[in-house]
């Protein structure tokens, strides 16, 4: 199937949501069209850009020339890198900024970055006078598949991550692939995890395709369009059927409970990308459902070899440090999934498999079975 794949013009996907719906631009190179679209979206508008250094590095210069080629006005606003942006203070330094850079409700910001940049940039233009309308230009596999699409828009509380926030959708999203080059490959492979967690969670052709054409993917050929569009595809079918996440919008959270448990068991930090949690989340919520007989041991274990083929870390024990810290403590994870904001009452909520393919979610997941797996897989000899 690859063979016939081509760099094409422009792949348009919508993301019906009434008088709020928006187009995501999927290719090669659309970042030089982001004045155009800009200027035929909204005439007259001023736009401020908001990114990080390192994105400002390889793609500001390009964005804003863009822009200036149609005539457009911009500001930059530079915020700094990774997760340690998006609190209080980082949200106060990026909407000053905005006020000065005379931003009003007629106006655009746009979110030149990864997933932190958009949900800083969003949430910031979430409240600015009110609320004004922002465009989304992921440069991160993660955001472009993922954060840039159905309007989650927040920052960080010292409490938890992504405790203060705002659902506002952007008017467009633009996600060029060839700005995913500049990544290096292990943030690449974190962002696949989200973009193989489709295929796992409503897909599972494109799950197999997946399994014969990742590689062309990593390499930036033709099918890394193919499974971006796929991927945003999937979101936007249910984004538009369910915005708020009062129902099927949580099995985008597939493999994202045991995750997050990991993500803040590592401090947040380099030693498990975001993504990479979610790849060993997904493969324990695989075994889990193999465990209560939802799926069978053959199925999860696909789960688990496609993920750990793609480079992705797959067990517990990949993650660097496993032996020294906390981790090796069922309890202390148990307690960590506790506090996860999807979790209601106390009750533990998973997204589980009842097929690949299929994903279910699973009210009131009896806490000691879970202890008991969390053992079991904390024990297991690689
Ligand atoms: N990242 C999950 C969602 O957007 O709902």
């Amino acid at each position: 199937m690859t063979a016939t794949l081509k760099h094409s013009d422009a792949i348009t996907v919508d993301v019906a949501l009434g008088d709020r719906a928006y187009d995501i631009i999927i290719g090669r190179d659309m970042l030089a069209s982001l004045g155009a679209r800009v200027a035929a979206l909204r005439p007259g508008a001023r736009t401020a850009i908001v990114t990080d250094r390192t994105v400002a590095k390889h793609w500001l210069e390009k964005a804003e020339a863009s822009l200036a080629a149609a005539g457009i006005a911009t500001a930059r606003v530079i915020v700094d890198e990774g997760e340690g942006a998006k609190t209080y203070a980082g949200l106060e330094r990026v909407s000053e900024a905005l006020i000065a850079a005379r931003i009003e409700r007629n106006d655009l910001v746009i979110a030149l970055g990864g997933g932190v940049v958009g949900d800083l940039a969003g949430f910031a233009a979430a409240i600015l006078r009110r609320g004004v309308d922002f465009v989304q230009v992921p440069t991160s596999l993660l955001a472009q598949v993922d954060s840039s699409v159905g309007g989650k828009t927040g920052i960080n509380s010292p409490q938890g991550k992504n405790l203060l926030g705002a659902f506002h959708q952007p008017v467009l999203v633009i996600a060029d692939t060839a700005v995913l080059d500049t990544l290096s490959p292990r943030q690449f492979r974190a962002g696949y995890a989200e973009v193989a967690k489709y295929g796992v969670l409503g897909d599972e052709a494109f799950f197999t395709w997946l399994e014969k054409n990742h590689a062309d993917l990593f390499k930036g050929s033709a099918a890394r369009e193919y499974a971006v569009a796929t991927s945003c595809r999937a979101k936007a079918a249910i984004v538009s059927r369910d915005e708020r996440e009062t129902g099927e919008r949580a099995l985008l959270n597939l493999g994202h409970t045991f995750g997050h448990a990991l993500e803040a068991a590592t401090g947040f930090s380099d030693r498990l990308f975001h993504g990479e949690g979610v790849a060993i989340g997904m493969v324990l919520a695989a075994e889990l459902s193999a465990e209560l007989g939802m799926i069978s041991g053959q199925d999860a274990a696909r789960v688990q070899r496609h993920l750990a083929d793609a480079g992705l870390p797959t067990h517990l024990q990949d993650i660097a440090g496993f032996a020294q810290e906390g981790l090796t403590d069922a309890d202390a994870l148990m307690t960590l999934m506790a506090q996860d904001k999807k979790v209601k009452r106390g009750k533990l909520t998973f997204i589980l498999l009842e097929a690949l393919g299929r994903a279910v979610i699973v009210p009131d997941v009896e806490p000691a079975l879970v202890r008991d797996f969390l053992k079991e897989k904390l024990a297991r000899k690689k």
